[in-house]
């Protein structure tokens, strides 16, 4: 290893590698934003690592992250290759699928790797292309997306109701409420709170986000080899797998029912999209990407939406006097009757620094997702070859001492200019930026605007008594969440 970084000027430093397994023992998978930001104040802003062979380099601070994702868009918007991911299908072949209404579908053994984890390429574009159109003109049913957020803002407002003053964690309502979302987007349907079997999908999703946590997933996409071991992927995978299965179930369900005179949902749009034939399918458009691009939709939608409002109702508990603030507001704008609406946003600018700020503090995606240099480039002086891993930490933007007046506090008025009205610093990336920025900005605008003024419109959120004072750190499974807290609601 040592000879082949050697061989490059002016890459960047970092730790002493040890043979074979490089740099990892330098990190703890279990907070690698911790390690990484202890890294950052020995070797700087852009430093090396090794995880056995692979190479990954670490940017930190706004200037470096801003450089490689926006004026270096193209050259970081590769993503590496996750052996670990293949036991679910990604960039494996899958069967042959057909549709029933006794209608052929050309979705033969195709690869995929739906869009989160795609190579940047034609596929992985017209995958993007589409599931954005898809979801902002949403072709499908009658509702708009808003209405949709609007809807189940009011089933969970009913939710919290029921629980009639008792103390209770908001996590399961949140979840359920977000999923629902996306839910009703991709299939057309929605789960009733309590409903067993999305209780058990949300189970499951919690679970394989776990096991992507830690150290051995890295070991393993690092040292595929070890996957072939009979049962590995099983064993550590298991609720990985058991999601997928959750949604291959409704996928092949959606297929048995439908008819391309009436397109109830996204999947109905992709599976049109299928039937154009052969340039669709050299497009990506084939059974596997459908399953993938749907479980990515979920993957990437759900946990973060859901993190960030738990955040959200986590600090009005340690600020009541914020809290306070935000429902005077919604008075003033909205009042208590009629329903929130995205028109609204412009009106309340201290509710929406507010939402923003939960963003920057909660850090809810502190490392980004993994990018990898698509050819030769040169960040910060410093060269990259092509195919390098990148890692973009999103926390020491959302928290660069050199941009926010007071990173490590929680203080709304980062969003608000002297005259009270609201600003967006250009360091607020937590959604990231460039060509692979989230693809969900905007429906997880609508609904942590949504379903936060909805809530606190109805209700006044306080912690039980005899409860302790719940904690601010996070727990770091890919996204970074509250511990459990309980909290109760008192009606307005
Ligand atoms: C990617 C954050 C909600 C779909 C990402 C990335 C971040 C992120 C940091 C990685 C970008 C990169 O690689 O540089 C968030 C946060 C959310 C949120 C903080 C909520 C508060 C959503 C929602 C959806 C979604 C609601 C879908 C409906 C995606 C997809 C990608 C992505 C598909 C991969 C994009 C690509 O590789 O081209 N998100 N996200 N996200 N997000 Fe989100």
């Amino acid at each position: 290893f040592m000879k082949r970084r050697k061989k490059w000027s002016h890459y960047p430093p970092g730790p002493v590698s040890l043979p074979f397994i490089g740099t990892m023992l330098y990190i703890d998978f279990r907070n690698p934003h911790r390690s990484f930001n202890q890294l950052h104040k020995k070797f700087g802003n852009v430093f090396n690592l090794q995880n056995c062979w692979t190479n990954l380099v670490v940017l930190n601070g706004y200037k470096t992250v801003k450089e490689a994702l926006v004026h270096r868009s193209e050259d970081v918007a590769d993503r590496p290759y996750f052996p670990v991911y293949e036991h679910l299908g990604y960039g494996d072949k899958s069967e042959g699928k057909s549709l029933g209404n006794g209608h052929s579908l050309l979705a033969l053994a195709q690869r995929g790797l739906g869009i989160v984890i795609a190579r940047y390429g034609h596929v992985w574009k017209e995958l993007r292309k589409f599931t954005l159109s898809t979801l902002r003109n949403f072709g499908m049913g009658k509702k708009s997306l808003e209405e949709r957020v609007m809807e189940e803002a009011g089933f969970l407002c009913s939710a919290v109701s029921s629980e009639e003053g008792r103390p209770f964690d908001l996590r399961f309502l949140v979840n359920n409420a977000v999923c629902n979302v996306i839910c009703t987007t991709i299939y057309g349907e929605r789960f009733d709170y309590g409903d067993e079997t999305f209780k058990k999908l949300l189970h499951l999703f919690e679970n394989s986000l776990n096991e992507e946590a830690g150290f051995l997933p890295q070991l393993l996409n690092v040292v595929p080899i070890l996957l072939r071991i009979p049962g590995v992927p099983q064993k550590v995978f298991q609720g990985q797998k058991a999601f997928m299965d959750f949604i291959d179930v409704l996928v092949d369900k959606h297929m048995e029912t439908w008819n391309p005179a009436y397109i109830r949902d996204f999947t109905d749009v992709f599976l049109k999209e299928m039937e154009k034939g052969k340039e669709a399918e050299e497009n990506g458009f084939n059974y596997n990407n459908l399953r993938l691009v749907t479980a990515d939709l979920f993957a990437a939608g759900s946990e973060t939406t859901s993190t960030t409002l738990r955040w959200a109702f986590l600090y009005m508990l340690l600020h009541p006097e914020i809290q306070s603030k935000v429902q005077a507001e919604i008075d003033k704008v909205i009042g208590r009757e009629r329903s929130p609406t995205m028109e609204d946003q412009v009106s309340m600018p201290y509710t929406n620094a507010v939402i923003h700020e939960v963003q920057r503090y909660g850090d809810v995606v502190p490392i980004g997702l993994p990018h990898m240099t698509y050819r030769d480039t040169k960040l910060q002086g410093f060269f990259i070859p092509k195919g390098t891993t990148i890692i973009t930490n999103l926390s020491s933007v959302l928290k660069d001492e050199a941009v926010w007046k007071k990173p490590n506090e929680f203080y709304p008025e980062h969003f608000l200019d002297a005259n009270g009205q609201f600003v967006k610093p250009e360091a607020f990336l937590p959604f990231s930026a460039g060509r692979r920025a989230c693809l969900g900005e905007q429906l997880a605008r609508m609904e942590l605007f949504i379903f936060f003024t909805t809530l606190l419109q109805k209700f006044t959120f306080v912690l039980p008594e005899d409860q302790p004072r719940p904690r601010e750190d996070g727990h770091f499974a890919l996204t970074s969440s509250p511990h459990p807290y309980q909290v109760r609601s008192v009606p307005r």
